[in-house]
């Protein structure tokens, strides 16, 4: 496991970042990040706000960025803009907005609701959707700040699914693959502004959402079958990428989806079959 890594921790000195869904999981863990590069960081939550005011308080405690817990429900219109809102009051503007949130409501297509459908599409796509369209707001209506050569940067959590079906969950597949389109969409639509929108699609990653496919030793032996790497993903690993992303460093790319996956996508059945 390598998620001892070091952070670089001037990589984001003096910019603001939101991230959504971030009192938990992938989420939690690029919002450690970000603030240990130097960011300030509003933690999204929409349940559970003791998890988001514990992760803040950690940050708070270390040399980094500063965080501040926010409560919203991403799928809904007047709850992102006062998401927005709060953020910019507090840090004053937005440099970095990574819309993370998602859910799952996994169901065979026969037996799935209409409110298990609209759930998923509500929370992963019309919510990123809502995050992405209020942080190229703001990024415009400020102009460029000397703290990145950048307008502003968007970073979508998208899913390996946005590529590999996946039975019984296909309402989690559609957004994902929705997501590949709206980042590449508004990738080419923002670029002439310096705002850059990225994606990672992160394959199997220890974190609540998934967490029967590694809660046991023999779960996590058939879920590494997947994964040509021989080990299930950590929040970290993600999340390194994400500041990285976020940085300068990365100044060139735009409208890549960056596979975080160890290996998953690389069809690990054909390694010795086909
Ligand atoms: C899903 C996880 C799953 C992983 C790999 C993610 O997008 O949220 O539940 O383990 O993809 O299949």
């Amino acid at each position: 496991m390598n998620a001892e890594i070091q952070s670089i921790p001037k990589l984001l000195e003096g910019q603001n970042a939101l991230v959504t869904g971030a009192n938990s999981g992938i989420g939690e863990g690029i919002a450690r990040e970000l603030a240990a590069c130097g960011a300030n960081v509003a933690v999204n939550y929409v349940v559970h706000p003791e998890a988001a005011q514990a992760i803040c308080e950690d940050i708070n405690k270390q040399g980094g960025g500063k965080a501040i817990a926010i409560q919203a429900d991403v799928s809904k219109e007047d709850q992102v803009h006062a998401m927005f809102a709060e953020a910019i009051k507090q840090f004053g503007t937005l440099d970095i907005v990574c819309s993370n949130a998602g859910i799952q409501r996994d169901s065979r297509l026969v037996d799935m609701t209409l409110d298990q459908w609209d759930q998923v599409i509500g929370v992963n796509l019309t919510g990123a959707f809502l995050c992405a369209r209020e942080a190229a707001r703001e990024f415009t209506r400020r102009g460029m700040r000397d703290v990145s050569c950048a307008l502003g940067k968007i970073i979508f959590t998208s899913s390996v699914h946005q590529e590999i079906p996946w039975a019984g969950h296909c309402n989690y597949a559609t957004t994902k693959g929705g997501i590949m389109q709206l980042m590449e969409s508004i990738a080419q639509e923002l670029a002439p502004q310096k705002i850059r929108v990225n994606s990672t699609c992160p394959g199997a990653i220890k974190t609540p959402i998934n967490h029967a496919a590694w809660a046991t030793p023999q779960a996590e032996k058939a879920l590494e079958k997947l994964i040509p790497i021989g080990r299930v993903g950590m929040p970290a690993d993600i999340a390194r990428v994400v500041a990285w992303l976020a940085s300068d460093q990365a100044d060139y790319i735009c409208g890549a989806s960056i596979y975080v996956d160890g290996g998953m996508t690389l069809y690990p059945g054909f390694a010795t079959g086909g």
